[in-house]
């Protein structure tokens, strides 16, 4: 655990977090860093605690005696959000110090109580709360529920302008040289740029209206730092954080989107083939593109790429009446998401019948995506010319059609 000094009495505590999917589920090739704060006033509060801790005690008497702080002056544990990445850390800390208040939503109050059991004094708080730590350290909150989870909220430091904001504004990676976007340049940042995408559209991206309303928010306090619980502390490109963020919010939508991904599985090399033909006139047409095979990519990579898409390809076999499995996975979980809106069209081969496109419709209607589908094209068996030229006639009209709305 690694310990950064933000201002006069407020370090970051940070840790690295490599080789494991997040939530269980998702995959973070560039792994993830868990973040949290200490504030110290005269009252010492532990932002966010101490996410990634070994949960060994002498690893935090350690830490604290880095900080020549005492552990058993912790008086309040300040949780922007219950999510265990955040809170895990509870249980085994409360054996070697339980004289703690817990300051959180209504929302996290019943989660916490859920996760911990009621030992604890917790302070429900809301937009118009604050808590005087003494020696000039105020915190305020600010309610942002379902950023990510229900009970989401973030903790401003008036002093040093500093806004604790958890899930919002955060991002996958980890990060050698410094916790600071100023220590980067334009070039390296654009370098994250997919990380920021891939943690949005995996961990975020459904909860979108609320990202929008957390902005609003946000506009109205004067944030000199944003220190997230994932990611680089926004300093100099503060404005550039929340305006990425509120692209990444209207890309729900399909709005402030551009190019096109093509999905595609393939059991025996019917649609395969076409698949290779499909790709050469999206070379040839000069349009941005991303081309992802089911079950092989992971679904938080495929999620990331449909999330900043405008038109998507889908392309598979019929499987025993159905879509081809993977792609039905893969195609519901982008509803669940709530990726709306998208300009798309689906083509692939059959053997004894078609369906696909049946299940296809059910997916689409049940998860209400709105998308806006060219006519799809099957063939039976192996693709002859005719039906080659079929697929690439509704690509070119996908991508006359990607085009003008960009
Ligand atoms: Fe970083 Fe929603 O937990």
């Amino acid at each position: 655990m690694k310990i950064i000094n933000l201002a006069k009495g407020i370090d970051q505590l940070t840790v690295d977090i490599e080789n494991i999917l997040f939530e269980g589920l998702w995959e973070m090739p560039k792994g993830v860093t868990l973040n949290s704060y200490i504030v110290r006033g005269e009252d010492i509060a532990i932002v966010d605690g101490f996410c990634g801790w070994d949960g060994i005690p002498e690893t935090l008497f350690k830490l604290f005696d880095q900080l020549s702080l005492d552990l058993n002056k912790v008086k309040y544990l300040v949780l922007n959000h219950l999510e265990p990445d955040h809170s895990g850390w509870i249980t085994e800390f409360k054996k070697i110090h339980s004289n703690f208040e817990v300051i959180c939503t209504d929302k996290g109050a019943e989660l916490y109580k859920a996760f911990f059991g009621e030992d604890e004094v917790i302070h429900v708080v809301n937009d118009t709360s604050s808590l005087d730590l003494g020696d000039g350290k105020v915190l305020k909150f600010v309610t942002t529920p379902h950023v990510h989870w229900p009970d989401a909220m973030l903790t401003y430091e008036a002093s040093s302008g500093i806004l604790f904001s958890c899930d919002a504004f955060g991002m996958f990676g980890t990060f050698e040289r410094s916790t600071f976007d100023d220590d980067y340049t334009d070039k390296e940042i654009q370098s994250f740029q997919r990380e920021i995408n891939r943690y949005y559209a995996n961990i975020i991206g459904a909860f979108s209206p609320f990202v929008l309303k957390a902005i609003e928010k946000c506009k109205n306090i004067e944030i000199n730092m944003i220190a997230p619980g994932h990611g680089l502390i926004w300093r100099r490109r503060k404005d550039w954080i929340l305006e990425t963020y509120q692209r990444l919010a209207h890309n729900q939508r399909g709005e402030e989107t551009s190019g096109i991904t093509l999905l595609w599985g393939s059991m025996y090399g019917m649609t395969e083939a076409v698949v290779v033909e499909v790709e050469n006139k999206l070379k040839a047409s000069g349009i941005d593109y991303h081309i992802h095979r089911v079950p092989e990519t992971s679904w938080g990579e495929l999620l990331t790429s449909v999330w900043t898409s405008k038109g998507v390809i889908l392309a598979m076999p019929t499987y025993e009446y159905k879509m081809f499995p993977p792609m039905a996975a893969a195609f519901e979980e982008i509803g669940k998401k709530k990726a709306q809106g998208r300009i798309a069209f689906r083509f692939g081969s059959y053997g004894w019948s078609g369906g696909a496109q049946k299940e296809l419709d059910e997916i689409h209607d049940k998860l209400r995506m709105g998308w806006h589908f060219v006519a799809p094209y099957e063939f039976k068996g192996r693709a002859r010319q005719e039906d080659i030229e079929h697929v690439l006639t509704q690509v070119d009209i996908l991508i006359r059609k990607v085009k003008e709305s960009e």
